[in-house]
């Protein structure tokens, strides 16, 4: 299940309905600065690093290689979790491999945050994100989860300090940077302590599910559309959260892969910088942010709200290799006298569907709209497709048919009960979540 705009598509919701039935559920990349939001009646679970199918009791939940680890902050989680009555022993895994984000990553995410202005900006989430990915890559620099748990711990802290700090200090701001191996090394040995029992090899747990036919069910972060090799470079994050991301972050091979549903908002929103072409920032979309209570789950920033942008759905739809779409928050719409789609792009004057490979084209584009009539009622009590009103049908089936693909779930409210399954959706995926 992966997110095909720029994030926050309603995937911990989904997430959360579609475990029933499942075995395992597996978080692949990012980190702390996704948000996924799971609502049952009263309760509300945010969730950074868990997977949202940790709420169903007997359900294993791996964070895999691919994700980046805060550990203060996964702590944090379980124990909110924990508070709430879900138990996690036996129950939730951390691989070894996965990398963690170090309190010198905070620091510099926020230095060249501060540092940068303007159209330049990406405005990060500020969990460490980019710098934490980038050592990895580099390697000289990483700190794995495994290595937290080793008795070299703190000599490899002190190796590293020994370049980090100054490097630290010497960028724009980083004068004052106040970090102390000693510090560091005390702070983390708590964390390794908590951590411990969690940690394992996932990928030997995996290897083995997939060969034994087990019901696995992979959750991306973040959108498609901020995938660092197919995204709006740079204003994306530092991981694949597209759909070539899912063997690469949890060591599962494509060839096991039999169903991928793509989760689309039924109009578009973004946070942080970035071009965004169906961007409303007009009465319209203010509308649009207080219906769908548009503010970051992580951040609490307010989100850019725009039309439904089927150019850029297609084509992350077709590079997820999407079998079918999961169409949420389309309640939001209810409050528009009227709804527009962007069926195509202009670019200097030339007309087309392909989404452009840089962001300085994207910045350019003037999106080509149609206009559809609303339906003005309220629909969070829909509960089938004959429910929904006739405009909202015909919206949806001018976005399947945009895009390319059918929907196999349509939301209509935060909760597991507000959604639907329309008659034509494909039936091994709407069978997914029968037992809701
Ligand atoms: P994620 O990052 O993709 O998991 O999405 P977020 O949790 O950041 O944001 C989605 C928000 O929309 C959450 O507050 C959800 O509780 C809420 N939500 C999910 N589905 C619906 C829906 O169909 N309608 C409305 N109105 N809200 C929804
Ligand atoms: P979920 O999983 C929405 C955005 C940030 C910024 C860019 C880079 O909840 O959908 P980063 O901190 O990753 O270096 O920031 O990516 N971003 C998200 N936007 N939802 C998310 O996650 C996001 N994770 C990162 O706002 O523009
Ligand atoms: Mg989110």
């Amino acid at each position: 299940m992966i997110g095909l705009q720029w994030g926050d598509e309603a995937k911990g919701k989904l997430v959360d309905l579609l475990t029933v039935g499942q075995e395992i559920v597996v978080r692949y990349q990012g980190g702390a600065n996704a948000g996924h939001t799971v609502v049952v009646g009263n309760e509300v679970y945010k969730l950074h690093h868990i997977p949202s199918g940790i709420i169903h009791e007997g359900v294993l939940n791996l964070v895999a290689p691919g994700v980046v680890i805060h550990p203060e902050t996964i702590l944090r989680e379980i124990d909110s979790l924990e508070a709430r009555g879900i138990r996690l022993d036996g129950r939730l895994k951390l691989s070894d491999r996965a990398h963690i984000v170090m309190p010198w990553h905070m620091i510099e995410d926020q230095l060249w945050n501060a540092a940068t202005s303007g159209d330049r900006n990406i405005g990060t989430t500020l969990r460490g994100i980019g710098p934490c990915y980038r050592d990895k890559v580099g390697r000289s620099f990483a700190i794995r989860l495994g290595d937290l748990v080793r008795p070299d711990f703190a000599d490899r802290v002190a190796q590293i300090m020994e370049f980090k700090l100054p490097m630290l200090k010497s960028l724009p701001g980083g004068q004052d940077a106040d970090l102390q191996t000693e510090r560091i090394v005390q702070e983390f040995d708590g964390y390794a302590k908590r951590l411990r029992p969690f940690v394992c090899d996932t990928t030997a747990i995996l290897l083995d599910a997939v060969e034994d036919g087990r019901k696995i069910l992979f959750e991306g972060a973040q959108g498609s559309l901020l995938d660092i090799d197919h995204g709006t470079f740079p204003f994306v994050t530092s991981s694949n959260s597209s759909g070539v991301g899912i063997s690469a972050g949890s060591g599962v091979a494509a060839r096991w892969l039999t169903r991928v549903l793509g989760v689309v908002k039924a109009y578009s929103t973004r946070v942080g910088g970035g071009p965004f072409p169906t961007e409303l920032t007009n009465e319209t979309g203010n509308r649009i942010r207080t219906a769908g209570n548009e503010f970051g789950t992580t951040t609490g920033r307010p989100r850019r709200c725009g039309w439904f942008d089927a150019v850029a759905v297609r084509y992350t739809r077709r590079l997820g290799g999407v079998h079918a779409l999961s169409l949420m928050m389309l309640d939001v719409l209810s409050v528009l006298p009227e709804i527009s789609i962007c069926t195509a792009y202009e670019i200097d004057g030339v007309v087309t569907n392909q989404f452009p490979s840089d962001a300085d084209t994207l910045r350019r584009v003037r999106p080509v709209l149609e206009t559809l009539p609303g339906w003005n009622v309220d629909i969070t009590g829909a509960k089938s497709w004959e429910d929904l009103p006739e405009q909202a049908q015909a919206y949806v089936r001018r976005i399947e048919e945009l895009v390319g693909c059918k929907a196999a779930y349509i939301s209509v409210g935060p909760e597991r009960y507000q959604t639907i399954t329309p008659e034509t959706a494909d039936a091994t995926l709407a069978g997914m979540a029968a037992a809701v």
